[in-house]
């Protein structure tokens, strides 16, 4: 049988075509527009989500048996805040999961309600990109368009329930909603009435991996697909990336370096991190995970080489880099803010330590170790609570270069375990589908026969002393400008 995958990404939506052997047959991408309509907010439009993985699909199963399609599934971008009105009309655009605006509402939250009862109630504190905050931010600023919200949806339910007519969400991505709760896996009463929001609104939630219904006959038939296709629930894009690498179980770990950059560890068992500077979510293997998402990391590189030295060959650029743990530069990746795990809107983007002899191999390599040094922030604050991690897999857009791979095993110390297909979010969703569907019993039975890891990149002892240096250097820029970023805003 076959299983689509469609992970709905910030830059694009990719759709993958896998079997039940793990092969993947076809892989299509497209494009929609991101929109910045002020400094530090970020929005999509739903309806071109939706265009734009229909026309996906269509292209995806074009060459295939259609008859043997089974099941559709996904990954998406977390957080994101769609609402519709009584008639399905989309209200106004999507706010994403990297959008900054809502910094009173979070304090409200944060400092009125107060951290202890949200995170007693959630498993998490508020950080502008989170779900809650954002309903918050329209009852408050668009009073006209909180009062006509007949449903609340994740930027992926958004598509399941196009193609299957179920107000559906699953586990994982609810648990970025801070509607949540996280330990029992339902709706928080209390987070409810804090948000002026009715259970009615929100979507029935599913584990990952059940299927919510089927294709709409309508849909059916423009596809060409059987009507017994079944709509699965899938997961937040994180949580499918983790099922596509095989993080699942107790205490594996993730790196996904897209346009967000998190830290993902799998933990079959409930726990939160005292400061709430790890999110404790739901996994969609049926357990639990921590995580820290950095809120521009393969963004960093993206900008750097095509906005400002204006150059698509990435891997050309790279070449050209060869002091690895001797550069004087230091770049600070919050493009947008960052959430893990400084939860600091007002943090901006830097490069500290330039000369007249600095090279723009030296700025491209500043580049991409500092989103690594980001990263080892939250990985360090994991290591705190006593998890051991001497491993990670690795998937994204940036883990295409081995150069950053390469950096992230001796900046964090640890190896890093390439996996067959990158294609963390997709390929999770496809497995979702197939566990919904009877190919495999579990997630974990799904992971363990298909995810199969192709290389392994060492850290080097010598390399990672130069690096722990430069990351006790990095570490005291960010604290020393605090202060700026929010006067300068
Ligand atoms: C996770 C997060 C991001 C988005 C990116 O909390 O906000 O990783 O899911 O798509």
């Amino acid at each position: 049988m076959l299983y689509v995958g469609i992970d709905l990404g910030t830059s694009a939506v990719k759709l993958l075509l896998m079997d039940e052997t793990g092969k993947i047959h076809k892989i299509v991408s497209k494009e929609y527009e991101l929109y910045f309509p002020h400094p530090g907010w970020s929005e999509q439009k739903p309806e071109d989500w939706y265009e734009q993985s229909m026309a996906g699909l269509k292209e995806l199963i074009s060459e295939c048996d259609k008859s043997q399609v089974a099941g559709i599934s996904f990954g998406g971008q977390m957080h994101g805040l769609v609402i519709l009105d009584k008639d399905d009309n989309v209200i106004r655009p999507a706010i994403l999961w990297n959008d900054g605006r809502t910094t009173e509402e979070c304090d409200y939250l944060n400092d009125v309600i107060g951290k202890d009862k949200l995170s007693q109630y959630t498993a998490n504190i508020s950080f502008t990109g989170f779900t809650a905050p954002k309903i918050l931010w329209v009852k408050n600023k668009e009073p006209e368009n909180f009062a006509r919200i007949e449903k609340i949806m994740l930027p992926k339910d958004y598509l399941a329930y196009k193609l299957s007519g179920v107000h559906c969400t699953d586990v994982s991505d609810a648990s970025g909603m801070l509607l949540f709760d996280v330990k029992n896996r339902c709706w928080s009463k209390e987070m409810m009435e804090i948000c002026d929001v009715k259970e009615s609104q929100l979507a029935k939630i599913f584990e990952s991996y059940e299927a919510v219904g089927n294709i709409k006959p309508e849909i059916a038939a423009e596809l060409g697909l059987s009507e017994n296709v079944k709509i699965v629930a899938g997961a937040g894009d994180n949580a499918a990336a983790a099922v596509g690498t095989g993080t699942v179980g107790d205490g594996r770990c993730n790196i996904s370096l897209g346009t967000s950059g998190t830290i993902f560890i799998s933990s079959k068992t409930f726990g939160v991190d005292s400061n709430n500077a790890l999110h404790s979510f739901a996994h969609a293997d049926g357990s639990y995970h921590l995580m820290g998402c950095m809120l521009s990391a393969a963004s960093c590189n993206k900008w750097w080489m095509e906005d400002i030295i204006g150059t698509q060959d990435f891997a050309g650029e790279q070449k050209a880099i060869d002091k690895l743990g001797e550069n004087h530069v230091f770049f600070l990746p919050y493009l947008m803010g960052e959430r893990s795990p400084l939860n600091d809107p007002y943090a901006r983007g830097t490069f500290t330590g330039i000369t007249m002899d600095t090279t723009r191999a030296d700025m491209t390599q500043a580049v991409l170790e500092g989103v690594a040094f980001a990263l080892r922030d939250s990985f360090e604050v994991a290591k705190s609570l006593g998890i051991k991690i001497d491993r990670t897999k690795i998937c994204g857009g940036g883990a295409k270069s081995p150069l950053w791979k390469k950096m992230i095993a001796n900046i964090l110390g640890i190896k890093v375990d390439v996996i067959e297909s990158e294609e963390g979010p997709g390929y999770g969703g496809a497995m979702l589908a197939a566990v919904a569907c009877g190919e495999f019993v579990s997630v974990e039975e799904a992971a363990e026969k298909l995810v199969k890891v192709v290389d392994t990149v060492e850290p080097d002892p010598e390399l990672t002393a130069k690096y722990e240096q430069r990351y006790q250097q990095f570490k005291q820029i960010y604290p020393a400008l605090k202060p700026i970023f929010k006067v300068i805003g």
